[in-house]
Protein backbone atom coordinates (compact mmCIF):
# COMPACT_ATOMS: atom_id res chain seq x y z
CA UNK A 1 0.00 0.00 0.00
CA UNK A 2 1.12 3.70 -0.59
CA UNK A 3 1.95 5.90 1.91
CA UNK A 4 2.26 9.48 1.64
CA UNK A 5 2.69 12.10 5.28
CA UNK A 6 -0.37 13.90 6.72
CA UNK A 7 -0.86 16.18 9.32
CA UNK A 8 -0.02 14.61 12.83
CA UNK A 9 -3.56 16.21 13.98
CA UNK A 10 -5.23 13.06 12.65
CA UNK A 11 -8.62 12.01 14.52
CA UNK A 12 -10.81 9.08 15.18
CA UNK A 13 -14.09 8.87 14.92
CA UNK A 14 -15.69 9.96 18.19
CA UNK A 15 -18.85 9.89 20.37
CA UNK A 16 -20.48 12.72 20.84
CA UNK A 17 -21.35 13.12 24.88
CA UNK A 18 -22.42 16.61 26.57
CA UNK A 19 -20.59 17.34 29.71
CA UNK A 20 -22.48 18.84 32.14
CA UNK A 21 -20.94 21.32 34.65
CA UNK A 22 -22.54 23.67 37.27
CA UNK A 23 -21.41 27.56 36.75
CA UNK A 24 -21.64 29.73 39.79
CA UNK A 25 -25.75 28.58 40.40
CA UNK A 26 -26.91 27.59 36.74
CA UNK A 27 -25.87 24.74 34.98
CA UNK A 28 -23.81 24.16 31.95
CA UNK A 29 -23.34 22.28 29.07
CA UNK A 30 -20.70 21.81 25.99
CA UNK A 31 -20.46 18.96 23.24
CA UNK A 32 -17.22 17.18 23.88
CA UNK A 33 -16.06 14.40 21.30
CA UNK A 34 -12.87 13.44 23.10
CA UNK A 35 -14.03 11.61 25.45
CA UNK A 36 -13.45 7.91 26.41
CA UNK A 37 -13.35 5.56 28.92
CA UNK A 38 -10.22 5.06 30.65
CA UNK A 39 -10.12 2.66 34.36
CA UNK A 40 -13.11 -0.85 34.46
CA UNK A 41 -13.03 -0.73 38.43
CA UNK A 42 -13.83 2.06 39.86
CA UNK A 43 -15.20 2.87 35.78
CA UNK A 44 -13.35 5.79 35.09
CA UNK A 45 -13.60 8.09 31.96
CA UNK A 46 -11.45 11.07 30.84
CA UNK A 47 -12.61 13.91 28.51
CA UNK A 48 -9.85 16.61 26.95
CA UNK A 49 -11.82 20.10 27.52
CA UNK A 50 -9.72 23.12 26.30
CA UNK A 51 -9.22 25.70 29.19
CA UNK A 52 -10.38 28.70 27.73
CA UNK A 53 -13.89 27.03 27.18
CA UNK A 54 -16.27 27.86 30.65
CA UNK A 55 -16.47 24.30 31.53
CA UNK A 56 -13.07 23.80 32.92
CA UNK A 57 -14.18 26.60 35.40
CA UNK A 58 -17.12 24.51 36.67
CA UNK A 59 -15.56 21.01 36.70
CA UNK A 60 -12.55 22.85 39.29
CA UNK A 61 -15.00 24.71 41.33
CA UNK A 62 -16.92 21.82 42.26
CA UNK A 63 -14.67 18.78 41.40
CA UNK A 64 -17.48 17.00 39.81
CA UNK A 65 -19.14 17.10 36.17
CA UNK A 66 -22.02 15.02 34.12
CA UNK A 67 -21.64 13.09 30.93
CA UNK A 68 -24.65 12.85 28.65
CA UNK A 69 -25.15 10.83 25.62
CA UNK A 70 -27.55 12.79 23.61
CA UNK A 71 -29.15 10.53 20.59
CA UNK A 72 -29.18 11.79 16.96
CA UNK A 73 -33.09 13.46 17.96
CA UNK A 74 -31.03 15.68 20.12
CA UNK A 75 -28.42 17.27 17.84
CA UNK A 76 -29.46 20.60 16.62
CA UNK A 77 -29.38 21.17 20.57
CA UNK A 78 -25.98 19.51 20.94
CA UNK A 79 -24.69 21.32 18.38
CA UNK A 80 -25.59 24.60 19.95
CA UNK A 81 -24.19 24.22 22.95
CA UNK A 82 -20.91 23.89 21.13
CA UNK A 83 -21.52 27.24 18.82
CA UNK A 84 -22.11 29.41 22.48
CA UNK A 85 -19.99 29.76 25.83
CA UNK A 86 -21.83 29.48 29.33
CA UNK A 87 -18.87 32.40 30.28
CA UNK A 88 -21.80 34.85 28.05
CA UNK A 89 -24.70 32.73 26.95
CA UNK A 90 -27.13 31.17 29.73
CA UNK A 91 -27.38 27.21 28.52
CA UNK A 92 -29.49 26.35 31.58
CA UNK A 93 -32.77 25.85 29.62
CA UNK A 94 -31.57 24.27 26.38
CA UNK A 95 -32.52 20.98 28.37
CA UNK A 96 -34.39 19.85 30.81
CA UNK A 97 -31.59 19.55 33.93
CA UNK A 98 -31.55 16.57 36.53
CA UNK A 99 -29.65 16.34 39.90
CA UNK A 100 -28.34 13.30 41.03
CA UNK A 101 -26.64 12.01 44.36
CA UNK A 102 -23.66 14.44 43.54
CA UNK A 103 -25.70 17.41 44.00
CA UNK A 104 -23.59 19.80 42.00
CA UNK A 105 -23.05 17.70 38.66
CA UNK A 106 -26.19 18.99 36.27
CA UNK A 107 -27.44 16.10 34.20
CA UNK A 108 -29.90 16.11 30.99
CA UNK A 109 -32.90 14.68 31.81
CA UNK A 110 -34.06 13.41 28.37
CA UNK A 111 -30.22 12.17 27.22
CA UNK A 112 -31.37 8.47 26.77
CA UNK A 113 -27.91 7.48 28.93
CA UNK A 114 -25.98 10.26 31.78
CA UNK A 115 -23.66 9.89 34.38
CA UNK A 116 -22.32 11.64 37.35
CA UNK A 117 -18.68 11.90 37.96
CA UNK A 118 -16.51 12.79 40.58
CA UNK A 119 -12.92 14.13 39.38
CA UNK A 120 -10.09 12.43 40.01
CA UNK A 121 -7.21 13.75 38.03
CA UNK A 122 -6.48 17.07 35.92
CA UNK A 123 -3.90 16.61 33.98
CA UNK A 124 -2.98 20.06 32.36
CA UNK A 125 -1.54 19.34 28.92
CA UNK A 126 -0.44 22.26 26.77
CA UNK A 127 -3.96 23.38 25.13
CA UNK A 128 -6.19 20.88 27.05
CA UNK A 129 -7.35 19.38 30.68
CA UNK A 130 -7.60 15.85 30.32
CA UNK A 131 -10.14 14.95 33.01
CA UNK A 132 -10.25 12.15 34.27
CA UNK A 133 -13.42 11.37 36.64
CA UNK A 134 -15.04 8.24 38.45
CA UNK A 135 -18.38 7.56 37.18
CA UNK A 136 -20.43 7.62 40.49
CA UNK A 137 -23.46 7.01 39.08
CA UNK A 138 -25.46 6.28 35.65
CA UNK A 139 -28.92 6.37 34.65
CA UNK A 140 -30.53 5.42 31.46
CA UNK A 141 -33.95 5.41 29.76
CA UNK A 142 -36.00 2.45 30.25
CA UNK A 143 -36.68 2.55 27.00
CA UNK A 144 -33.11 1.59 25.95
CA UNK A 145 -32.52 -0.90 28.03
CA UNK A 146 -32.73 -4.56 27.07
CA UNK A 147 -32.08 -7.21 29.54
CA UNK A 148 -31.07 -4.64 32.33
CA UNK A 149 -28.32 -3.24 29.81
CA UNK A 150 -27.92 -0.12 26.99
CA UNK A 151 -28.47 -1.13 23.67
CA UNK A 152 -26.38 1.52 21.67
CA UNK A 153 -28.78 0.66 18.71
CA UNK A 154 -31.74 2.06 21.06
CA UNK A 155 -29.74 5.09 22.32
CA UNK A 156 -28.87 5.99 18.61
CA UNK A 157 -26.05 7.97 19.76
CA UNK A 158 -24.38 10.71 17.25
CA UNK A 159 -20.38 9.83 16.51
CA UNK A 160 -18.19 12.82 15.22
CA UNK A 161 -16.57 12.38 12.37
CA UNK A 162 -12.92 15.27 11.60
CA UNK A 163 -11.59 16.79 9.43
CA UNK A 164 -15.51 17.06 7.88
CA UNK A 165 -17.01 17.85 11.16
CA UNK A 166 -19.61 15.90 10.47
CA UNK A 167 -22.65 14.02 12.98
CA UNK A 168 -22.56 10.47 12.01
CA UNK A 169 -24.89 7.34 13.01
CA UNK A 170 -23.86 4.18 14.11
CA UNK A 171 -22.94 1.56 10.91
CA UNK A 172 -23.92 -1.82 10.32
CA UNK A 173 -22.88 -4.53 12.72
CA UNK A 174 -19.75 -6.15 11.04
CA UNK A 175 -18.78 -8.99 13.81
CA UNK A 176 -18.61 -9.51 17.63
CA UNK A 177 -15.40 -7.94 19.22
CA UNK A 178 -13.75 -10.61 21.12
CA UNK A 179 -14.72 -13.12 18.55
CA UNK A 180 -14.14 -12.27 15.25
CA UNK A 181 -10.36 -12.82 15.41
CA UNK A 182 -10.64 -16.58 16.87
CA UNK A 183 -10.24 -17.93 13.59
CA UNK A 184 -6.92 -16.48 13.41
CA UNK A 185 -6.11 -17.11 16.41
CA UNK A 186 -6.62 -20.31 16.20
CA UNK A 187 -4.64 -20.34 12.93
CA UNK A 188 -1.79 -18.55 14.40
CA UNK A 189 -1.65 -19.58 17.44
CA UNK A 190 -1.42 -18.09 21.03
C1 LIG B 1 -19.53 18.23 18.17
C2 LIG B 1 -18.58 19.05 18.99
C3 LIG B 1 -17.57 18.43 19.72
C4 LIG B 1 -16.68 19.18 20.49
N1 LIG B 1 -15.70 18.55 21.18
C5 LIG B 1 -14.89 19.26 21.99
C6 LIG B 1 -13.90 18.60 22.77
O1 LIG B 1 -13.77 17.37 22.75
N2 LIG B 1 -13.10 19.37 23.56
C7 LIG B 1 -13.21 20.73 23.61
O2 LIG B 1 -12.45 21.37 24.34
N3 LIG B 1 -14.17 21.39 22.89
C8 LIG B 1 -15.01 20.69 22.10
N4 LIG B 1 -15.98 21.33 21.38
C9 LIG B 1 -16.12 22.79 21.51
C10 LIG B 1 -16.98 23.20 22.72
O3 LIG B 1 -18.08 22.34 22.91
C11 LIG B 1 -17.51 24.63 22.54
O4 LIG B 1 -16.45 25.54 22.39
C12 LIG B 1 -18.46 25.06 23.66
O5 LIG B 1 -19.16 26.21 23.25
C13 LIG B 1 -17.77 25.32 24.99
O6 LIG B 1 -18.78 25.62 25.91
P1 LIG B 1 -18.50 26.30 27.34
O7 LIG B 1 -17.64 27.52 27.10
O8 LIG B 1 -19.88 26.64 27.85
O9 LIG B 1 -17.77 25.30 28.19
C14 LIG B 1 -16.84 20.59 20.58
C15 LIG B 1 -17.87 21.22 19.86
C16 LIG B 1 -18.73 20.46 19.07
C17 LIG B 1 -19.83 21.14 18.29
Amino acid sequence: MERVRVSPNVFLPMPVVLVGTRLGSRANFMPVGWCCRANLAPPMLCCGIHRAHATPTGIRETGTFSVNVPSAAQMEATDYCGLVSGAGVDKSEVFEVAWGELGSAPMIADCPVAMECRVVEIVSLPSHDLVIGEIVAAYADPAVLRDGRVEMDAVDPLVLTMPDNTYRSLGDERGRAWSAGQGLKAERGG
